[in-house]
């Protein structure tokens, strides 16, 4: 019985892990310091992907790219860039950031537009110093469990190991598993992926 118990939440999780596509954990999301000041002007610009959670929506991703601009209506748009490294195909997702409450609140939301099921995930930036590393936390509750998700955005393709540092330290602080962290494949992307 207890067997079986267990294969039914083994298989609830796989099919948690199927539809979100990202790291599945028992429990709900665990609480998470987002940042007293933020400052999404500062934040905006171009990220270069270092490491990220395991996601199958991120599969095989290289030269992953993110640009955050202010439309000028109120609106900041996202537009994510990546290479599948089985195929070479480029791809361009875009989407919105959603600043929900105060401005200087780092708890956001991303939605994508541009993909077959537009979904609406929560945007944490748990840390930056807007000039060399962000830590990014998205958590979406689904009854027994929850799934996670999380990126180190760097600004640099390939940024130095105290950047990198300073990115672990607010991984740490904040209780994340560095377990599921996966390093981004930033090499060989040619120019013209950067743009
Ligand atoms: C990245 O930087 C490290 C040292 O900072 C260097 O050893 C390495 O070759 C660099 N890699 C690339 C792909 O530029
Ligand atoms: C980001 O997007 C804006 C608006 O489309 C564009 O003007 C800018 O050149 C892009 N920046 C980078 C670094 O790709």
């Amino acid at each position: 019985m207890r067997c079986r118990q267990q294969l039914v939440l083994l298989t609830l999780a796989a099919v948690v892990a199927a539809v979100a596509a990202q790291v599945p954990s028992l429990g709900p999301c665990p609480e998470m310091k987002t940042m007293d000041e933020f400052n999404v002007n500062k934040y905006l610009g171009r990220w270069f992907q270092a490491e990220r959670y395991f996601s199958l929506f991120e599969f095989a991703a290289k030269c992953v790219i993110s640009n955050y601009t202010d439309s000028g209506d109120g609106r900041y748009l996202v537009v994510n860039k990546h290479v599948n490294a089985l195929s070479g195909l480029k791809s361009v997702i875009q989407g919105d950031l959603h600043v929900m409450g105060r401005q200087d609140e780092s708890k956001m939301t991303i939605s994508f537009t541009s993909v077959p099921v537009p979904m609406d995930l929560p945007y944490w930036v748990l840390g930056t110093d807007y000039d060399n590393y962000a830590v990014v936390w998205s958590c979406s509750n689904f009854g027994l469990f929850s799934t996670r998700n999380a990126w180190i955005l760097t600004r640099a393709p390939n940024a130095s190991l105290e950047v990198m540092q300073n990115a672990y330290s607010v991984v740490d602080r904040n209780g994340i598993s560095r377990a599921y962290f996966i390093r981004t494949d930033q090499r060989n992307c040619g120019e013209s992926s950067r743009h």
